[in-house]
Parts: structure tokens; C-alpha cells; sequence
């Protein structure tokens, strides 16, 4: 089934955030996730998202670029306290990422294009068996903000269906730079 994140399904329930600086947002988001427990983090953040979306200054030129391979991905803020970090990826015109899942939790937007998002369940229960079953399809558009679960099952893939880049902008538990990319597991479709 495909819905249309923007609408009534993630989005209606946000209130319309004003544009907020990446400064703004990381102190905001700071505040806001102290000695809360990790579960209830990605919500938080994505209720706040569209506020930092908002901002117009919030990546260079050159971070707006697709690569020449692959997807961009630029961590623009990591918490000293390594609480979360925000990373902003590029997703050329076609590009599907792998079906995959996270090691921290995980929020995002869109800041520029649209993604297709794809979640998945485990095929199985054996915990060696890395094939899963679709879900869902869910549209998002610029401005709007999702999370994935922080204590369940968060496997995804992206997908940018538009005919120029998408640039979305995440927020991970943790801090990226020491992390690298949140990847815990690559999944395939179940046969
Ligand atoms: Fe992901």
C-alpha cells in the first residue's frame, strides 16, 4: 500500500514548525532528548525536523551535490556529548539504497525531492536468516518528517523516484563521525 507521508498518515499531526537554524535545532533537540530513554528519541526528533527542513542555509553547494557513485552523505552536526548526530544525504535521480537496517535510532526528513520508502519485517525468527517481507510504501515530500522505531524491528530502503536529486536530512542516536554509516545488516526480499 502506498500512502503519502505529508498527509494525514505522519505529518498532520506536527505543528507547523518556523525555520530553525542547524544551531537552533541541535540545541532545541539537545534539550529535549535529555534523560529521555532512547525509545521515545526518534519521535522527538522527527517532530522537530521540519522546523530545521525549513531552513534554507542549512548545507554548502557542495553538499548538495550527488556523487559521481553511490549517495552523499555529509554528517553536518554531531553532539559532543554524542547523544545524536545530523546527517544530510544526497540520493541521485533512480537511486535505491540496499534494504537495511539500523544500529542507533533513527529519524529523517526531506529537505529538497521526494523518497519512497520501503519497510520491511524479518522473514523469519532465526536471527541467521536475513531475508524480509515488505510492508509498506510511504511517500515523503519536502518538509515533511518520519521515524523508524527505536526498540523494534527499523528495516527500510530508499528510493528517490524524481527526476533531480533528493537530499534528506537524518537523525541518528550516537554520534556518526565515530559510527560511520548506520548500517547493523543488509537485508534481501524473501523469494
Ligand atoms: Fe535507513
Amino acid at each position: 500500500m502506498l500512502h503519502q507521508a505529508d498527509g494525514p498518515l505522519e505529518s498532520a499531526r506536527y505543528p507547523v514548525l518556523p525555520a530553525m537554524t542547524l544551531a537552533e535545532f541541535c540545541s532545541e533537540i539537545g534539550a529535549v532528548l535529555a534523560g529521555v530513554p532512547d525509545r521515545a528519541a526518534p519521535a522527538l526528533a522527527a517532530r522537530y525536523l521540519p522546523g530545521l527542513l525549513a531552513s534554507p542555509a542549512l548545507l554548502s553547494a557542495a553538499q548538495r551535490q550527488p556523487p559521481a557513485r553511490g549517495y552523499g552523505r555529509h554528517c553536518v552536526f554531531a553532539c559532543p556529548r554524542e547523544r545524536f548526530s545530523v546527517v544530510a544525504m544526497v540520493w541521485p535521480t533512480g537511486f535505491t539504497s540496499p534494504i537495511h537496517d539500523h544500529a542507533t535510532w533513527c529519524a529523517f526528513g526531506v529537505y529538497e525531492g521526494e523518497i519512497e520508502e520501503r519497510r520491511y519485517l524479518p522473514a523469519s525468527d532465526d536471527p541467521d536468516d536475513s531475508r524480509a517481507v515488505e510492508t509498506d510504501r510511504l511517500v515523503h515530500r519536502a518538509g515533511t518528517a518520519t521515524h523508524l522505531p527505536a526498540d523494534a524491528s527499523n528495516i527500510h530502503a530508499m528510493h528517490n523516484p524524481g527526476d533531480r536529486p533528493t537530499i534528506s536530512v537524518h537523525v541518528y542516536g550516537g554520534d556518526s563521525n565515530k559510527l560511520g554509516p548506520n548500517l547493523k545488516q543488509v537485508w534481501s526480499v524473501e523469494a
